[in-house]
């Protein structure tokens, strides 16, 4: 389109010339034909007196001159016209060139967002917004988002032309009352001087002058029929004409930034929402091992009682106290166990975002056994653990995995509520495939074939008590680690369920 712009444009200017060279020619034409015929007219009649007269220079080379006159008059013409549609193409060449580069910056911009994951999106827009604003020679390319409660915007991404001052953080929206109004209704705002905004935009006006503010175009990002924010473009130090053309790719630009946005906010609330049920799920698990975690912490405690109790005694028996500092490091070392527990305990409660590190699945198990052991026990339920040793590491987050453990392990020990040889096995090992697999098998009830694949819906359990949320939950992580959780039947009785994590590549964290 821009191409046959260009060419209209050039055949149009060629045509002047043209008609000047031909006029010029005519002229020439002229002067030489007129003189001829005068001078073809000599019959005289008789007797007729002729002064002679010496003719001057004019008279005798007028139309030579007029003629010559007329050329150069021509040639200059011409020369002034090819001049002026040099000029006129040089600059249709620029504006199409310019066009052409803006067009590529944006359909550059538009294939890289198409698979920018939600954590680059912030990072892609800073650079879209410089990219944007450095070509168009802008002082400001901003994004301003809608505060939550609808009365401020807050500045979220920004790049600022070299030597202007940084826009404020945030606004209220009724310094720019006119301005607002439009964008929430998704409509552009856009003027090239301050002079062109209608009286009904006074306020405006005085806002965007006391902020040194020339020209603006504002483009509303849409989300879900309303605008979350605005790309706001402006200049400080001259005045931008916007043309149409300019403000539908903005507009463009607009709408991939508003999407990406979208896309990044949906995949924040559903980090939350995952955070929050796993978080649900832990608490809920862990109300089932009140006991366990008493009897846990009871085990320290009574021992620091029963040796205070016997410093107090030799205290008062005048002892000596070399006899007493043991008794007060044994004090210290069960209180440190107790704190401990309580340290595992508060951990495994807290609501925190997924930490994948490089983790030995022995040692996260080994440690889920610990808290459940005496439960276990009170069940009289053994447990044995088939630990493949030196087994490589897995990259996960140490309390998603334990939650994982401690819900298949709760699970067992109620299958067995019933049976008579209550055992649980605990097995790890790495597959052929390279990952590795952990196995918890109970001697229970098992699961009914046909409710297999049941047991991992949310909300299905076959308990007077239960959530049924705790294997939905733990094929959630498992899933989230690029594993896989199942369940099968065991020949002997029981049921055994299995999951795998994939291998890290990493060396294990003496931290983590
Ligand atoms: N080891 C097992 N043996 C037999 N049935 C099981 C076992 N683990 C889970 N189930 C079945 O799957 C259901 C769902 O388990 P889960 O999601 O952990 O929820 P909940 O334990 O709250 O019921 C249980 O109610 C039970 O019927
Ligand atoms: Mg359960």
């Amino acid at each position: 389109m821009c191409n046959r712009t260009t060419s209209t444009m050039t055949g149009g200017a060629r045509r002047r010339p043209l008609r000047a060279g031909v006029i010029a020619g005519l002229v020439a034409l002229f002067s030489i034909v007129i003189p001829v015929l005068a001078a073809a007219d000599d019959s005289l009649p008789s007797r007729k007196q002729v002064l002679l007269l010496s003719a001057s220079l004019w008279e005798s080379y007028r139309w030579h001159i007029v003629a010559v006159v007329g050329l150069i008059g021509a040639q200059g013409v011409l020369i002034g016209a090819l001049l002026l549609q040099h000029g006129r193409r040089r600059r249709a060449e620029t504006v199409v060139r310019e066009r052409l580069d803006f067009e590529t910056l944006v359909s550059d911009l538009s294939a890289r967002f198409v698979d920018l994951r939600g954590a680059e999106v912030d990072e892609g827009i800073a650079r879209g917004l410089r990219r944007v604003g450095e070509h168009l020679g802008l002082d400001n390319a901003l994004i301003l988002e809608f505060s939550a409660d609808d009365r401020a915007v807050h500045l979220t991404h920004q790049w600022t032309a070299p030597g202007v001052p940084s826009p404020r953080p945030s606004m209220e929206l009724d310094r720019f009352p006119w301005s607002v109004e439009r964008v929430r209704r998704g409509e552009i705002v856009r003027f090239s001087k301050l002079d062109e905004l209608p009286e009904a935009a006074a306020v405006d006006r005085e806002e965007l002058a006391a902020l040194g503010i020339k020209s603006v175009v504002g483009i509303p990002l849409a989300a879900a029929g309303t605008a979350m924010g605005v790309l706001t473009l402006s200049t400080l130090r001259r005045a931008q004409e916007w043309s149409d053309d300019l403000v539908q790719r903005l507009e463009f630009v607009g709408g991939i930034f508003s999407s990406a946005l979208l896309r990044q906010r949906g995949e924040i609330e559903l980090r939350k929402l995952r955070r929050d049920l796993t978080h649900v799920g832990r608490v809920a698990t862990m109300g089932e091992l009140t006991a366990s975690i008493a009897h846990e912490l009871n085990q320290p405690l009574t021992a620091i009682l029963s040796n205070a109790q016997v410093a107090e005694r030799l205290i008062d028996s005048g002892v000596d106290a070399k006899d007493l500092r043991e008794i007060v490091s044994d004090i210290v070392a069960d209180d440190k166990r107790a704190i401990d527990v309580i340290h595992r305990l508060r951990a495994f409660f807290k609501k925190d975002d997924t930490n994948q590190r490089p983790l030995d699945v022995n040692a996260v198990i080994q440690d889920v056994v610990s808290l459940v052991r005496s439960d276990a026990t009170t069940r009289g339920v053994s447990i044995d653990l088939e630990l493949e040793a030196g087994l490589p590491v897995v990259l996960a987050d140490r309390v998603q995995l334990q939650q994982v453990v401690l819900n298949l392990i709760m699970n067992g020990l109620d299958a067995m509520r019933t049976s008579d040889d209550r055992r649980l096995a605990i097995a790890t090992r790495v597959s052929a495939d390279g990952v590795v697999r952990v196995s918890v098998s109970d001697r229970g009830s098992g699961v009914a074939e046909c409710e297999l694949p049941l047991v991992f819906e949310p909300f299905y359990t076959t308990k007077p008590q239960g959530l049924g949320m705790g294997l939905s939950i733990a094929r959630s992580l498992v899933e989230a680690h690029g594993g896989r959780l199942w369940a099968q039947n065991n020949s002997n009785g029981g049921a055994t369920f299995s999951f795998t994590l994939p291998l890290s590549k990493e060396r294990p964290s003496s931290s983590g």
